[in-house]
């Protein structure tokens, strides 16, 4: 996608950090933006941010795991400001501890925003932009910890695991539909992130996890360290121009990647080495095939 001038762009968190700095962006390219985000002192600072440079930008409280809600969102939404044909699936929270201490709380909360809320955005809006018929753009925001895991952050990377995975299935399922979706997959992000625990639902409170001032503190400094998040959409724009599947604009990760890379490669046969290839292939040839013929008798 080239041009974002008077398109809706509808953005989960968008009231804080990465979901803000897509705001600005977006809305400095021209789109109409709508941010939606579970803290009205998030909704009100970044709204108010925006009346001061003189920017309509529509608020709308959400907490991303209501499916209900998501879809009165959409309504309100379509209704003030029209169709959306960029949906931002930002909002996300994460908190560290021992996997092994981790409750069902622990997991519910976690998956619930980061991969839930990816989902709720996604079953809410593409119907709409399919049968709409003019395409569109997704970017669902994973994190590095989407790609390389860490045992502290075990939830965490499974909930970003599940949004890698999810947008590059859900970015072939909707080509035919011209609508374009990447992964944005940050490192360190100069954020709000390190408070999130503010807005846990008292339902998913119980947790396993025992994390004191000193460890918030330590988080506070690491995020302070993070790229500007107006310097991060700056890239994701790009990167939609571009078309691109993933967005990684952190050098840092280049040997992680590969390491991790290795790890599977190092363990694959040779073809030499496996008699069943050969075999295997031919069957999935087959069924493509197949398919193609099938999805072409339906086209006619
Ligand atoms: P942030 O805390 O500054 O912003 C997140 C926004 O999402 C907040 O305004 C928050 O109120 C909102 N939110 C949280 N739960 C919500 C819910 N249930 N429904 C609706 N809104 C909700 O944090 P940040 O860093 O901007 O996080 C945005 C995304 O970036 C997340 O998905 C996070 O996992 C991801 N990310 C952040 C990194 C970082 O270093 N800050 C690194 C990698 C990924």
């Amino acid at each position: 996608m080239q041009d974002f001038a008077g398109k809706v762009a509808f953005i989960t968190g968008g009231g804080s950090g990465v979901g803000l700095g897509q705001a600005k962006v977006f809305a400095r390219a021209g789109a109409r933006v709508v941010i939606a985000d579970i803290s009205a002192d998030h909704l009100d600072h970044a709204l108010n941010y925006f009346r001061h440079i003189g920017t309509p930008v529509h608020g709308i409280h959400l907490d991303v795991t209501d499916r209900a809600a998501f879809e009165r969102a959409a309504q309100e939404t379509e209704r003030l400001v029209g169709p959306v044909q960029l949906l931002f699936n930002t909002a996300g929270v994460s908190m560290f501890g021992p996997l092994e201490k981790s409750t069902y709380e622990d997991y519910d909360w976690m998956m619930g925003v980061n991969f839930g809320g990816v989902v709720n955005g996604i079953q809410t809006f593409v119907p709409r932009m399919i049968e709409r018929g003019q395409g569109g753009y997704i970017v669902n925001t994973a994190s590095m910890s989407g790609l390389i895991a860490s045992g502290p952050a075990g939830i965490y990377c499974a909930s970003k695991f599940a949004v890698v995975g999810l947008s590059q299935a859900l970015r072939q399922s909707l080509d035919r539909y011209d609508i374009g979706v990447s992964v944005l997959c940050p490192g360190n992000v100069n954020t709000n992130i390190a408070e999130c625990t503010r807005n846990r639902p008292p339902h998913l409170a119980n947790t396993g996890y025992h994390i004191d001032a000193d460890v918030v503190d330590a988080f506070r400094t690491i995020y302070s360290a993070g790229m500007d998040p107006v310097h991060l959409a700056e890239h994701l724009i790009e990167a939609m121009r571009r078309n691109q599947l993933y967005v990684i604009p952190y050098a840092e990760f280049s040997g992680p990647m590969q390491e991790r890379l290795n790890l599977a490669l190092k363990v694959i046969p040779d073809p030499k080495d496996d008699p069943g290839m050969a075999g295997r292939e031919a069957a999935m040839t087959k069924r493509r095939a197949e398919r193609a013929a099938e999805s072409q008798k339906k086209a006619n």
